[in-house]
């Protein structure tokens, strides 16, 4: 047996398939194949999930099964919902799918029954959501909370803000949300600039409790509150924290009793289930969280018990590496026709580019081949009218999922039919384009013609469910999250630590003192550096 799944038949094999795609044409894969579209469709949940219009036979897709085989995906899948280790070079379990199991599930890891804490916490946010959507929690003053900051970054930040946005149809919408992440001042300062500290409610939200700019933003909102209320007792009625670690929390000075925990094998960027999403539970309330979290669940048991053949997360993310590491795409577009979606993107980012951007494999060996594409998109229509010339008439390979919902939030006369009819028309034109003949038997001057013709074989995926509903949306954000484990999981890589961001965290914090002292040496660092904090320092006088 070959020591890494790239030296394996499988992998050669789907090297193999990638040298004759090239002469593949989705106008041909359709045209010789009328049922192409409702046999290349599958539904995980209330997920209907339309794959046709990719660039696979049935060939490619039985040998992206083989290849699941032999990178072990259903036993890596059973380790990860065990609990065991598999984040090895943190040694810890990863078990973001136990922050969505049902009250009467059990599940023991390392000695712990994880389903009972989770409830635990899950209902004491449930009573704190509560009593600030009545009004029963008051403010230092005895005013009710109109506003909740959420203070944090990374997963402490993209989950809860793009849910939040995502839920606002379900809001309760006499309490908002705002989100600061960036230690640049702008941000606290846009954020806080109207508020009212008697009524505001801040959410410090760091895992560590060590971060930078959580920390920074936290302790100048602190301030903030107390210029106007002038009493440390306020600190109590409104601060709270979600963190793992409630020794650093009690030493920045807020009560373990407000504090909500979660565990050290719930990643950061899978945190929007635990505490982490309490600001999205104070929004919609709890029994719509529950219905959220349900969504999730019914994605993890489809990923959990379903044969890869059928699995939907699998099958996504085996497409994912079809593209990426056999077809060279470097990059995936994710559309989602839904304008509260409009933060999925940048969540997704995180989700998968801190998950999969690695480049050595579980063995300590080298990767050889290419991980980790760029996510990125916009909503459409928007993303239309901007960047999608590049899809359909540029160079390059950009897989793209749209994702769409056939009922709107608000129908008002025709608009959500137009706007669906733009959602299906864009993965047609991509998808089969137009030809010189078609664009000349239109009459185009013939020196025009080469520039409207649409190569089309652009592969898009398109997910489409009844309505965008907590429930759906949790199924959704499954789903990604499971896609990018498969893609993981092939690669042989660990998609669950991080230490990529940690040596600009450390040259940060060794740089700082030299921006604020003038007797700080502003020349030992290399030389462009040294210039740039010359030039910086005269800028602030120092
Ligand atoms: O960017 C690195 C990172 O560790 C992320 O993984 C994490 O989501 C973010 O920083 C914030 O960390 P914390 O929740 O500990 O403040």
């Amino acid at each position: 047996m070959s020591e890494h799944v790239s030296d394996s038949a499988e992998w050669q094999a789907l090297q193999g398939h990638a040298e004759k795609f090239s002469a593949v044409h989705l106008r041909d894969l359709f045209g010789s194949d009328p049922q192409r579209g409702e046999r290349y469709a599958a539904e995980v949940a209330d997920l209907y999930v339309d794959y046709s219009k990719n660039l696979i036979t049935d060939e490619v897709l039985s040998a992206l099964f083989a290849l699941a085989g032999r990178a072990r995906l259903s036993e890596r899948i059973a380790a990860m919902f065990a609990g065991e280790h598999i984040n090895i070079t943190e040694d810890r379990a990863v078990l973001h799918t136990a922050l969505r199991l049902p009250r009467s599930a059990s599940l023991v890891v390392d000695g712990q029954d994880v389903v009972a804490d989770v409830h635990s916490v899950l209902d004491r946010m449930g009573a704190f959501a509560d009593k600030i959507r009545s009004g029963e929690w008051v403010g230092h003053t005895g005013q009710r909370i109109k506003t909740v900051v959420n203070i944090g970054i990374g997963g402490s930040d993209l989950g809860p803000v793009m849910a939040y946005e995502a839920l606002k149809d379900y809001a309760q919408r006499d309490i908002e949300c705002r989100f600061v992440s960036n230690i640049d001042p702008t941000d606290l300062y846009e954020k806080t600039r109207d508020l009212d500290p008697a009524s505001t409610l801040f959410i410090i939200v760091s895992k560590t409790f060590t971060t930078q700019e959580t920390l920074t933003n936290a302790r100048e909102a602190r301030s903030w509150l107390l210029r106007s209320l002038s009493d440390d007792a306020a600190v109590a009625k409104h601060f709270v924290a979600v963190s793992t670690n409630a020794e650093k929390v009690a030493d920045f000075g807020i009560d373990t009793d407000n504090m909500f925990g979660f565990w050290d094998w719930v990643g950061g960027r899978y945190s929007l289930p635990s505490a982490v999403g309490l600001s999205v539970m104070i929004s919609i309330g709890k029994e719509q969280f529950a219905d959220m979290l349900a969504g999730y669940h019914a994605v993890d048991e489809h990923f959990r018990t379903t044969p890869i053949e059928r699995n939907v997360p699998a099958l996504l993310g085996l497409l994912n590496v079809w593209y990426d590491t056999f077809l060279g795409a470097q990059s995936h577009a994710v559309l989602p026709y839904a304008q509260y979606l409009h933060r999925f993107a940048a969540y997704l980012q995180q989700l998968t580019m801190e998950s999969n951007g690695k480049s050595v494999r579980l063995s300590g060996d080298p990767v050889t081949y290419q991980t980790g594409e760029v996510f990125w998109g916009e909503p459409g229509t928007n993303g239309q009218h901007a960047f999608y010339q590049l899809i359909h008439q540029g160079t390059k390979l950009i897989p793209a999922d749209f994702i769409g919902f056939s009922q709107p939030n608000h129908d008002i006369g025709e608009m959500h039919d137009l706007f669906m009819s733009n959602f299906l028309a864009q993965t047609g034109a991509l998808a089969f384009g137009r030809t010189l003949e078609q664009v000349q038997a239109e009459g185009t001057k013939p020196a025009v013609a080469p520039h409207r013709v649409m190569q089309g074989n652009h592969p898009t995926t398109t997910i489409l469910a009844d309505k965008l509903t907590p429930a759906v949306f949790g199924q959704l954000v499954a789903l990604y999250e499971h896609i990018t484990f498969t893609q993981g999981v092939i690669w042989e890589i660990n998609s669950f630590d991080q230490w990529g961001v940690e040596l600009g965290k450390v040259m940060a914090n060794q740089l700082a003192p030299k921006l604020t002292s003038a007797s700080a040496p502003a020349d030992d660092a290399d030389s462009s550096t040294n210039a740039l904090i010359k030039r910086y320092r005269a800028a602030r006088g120092r």
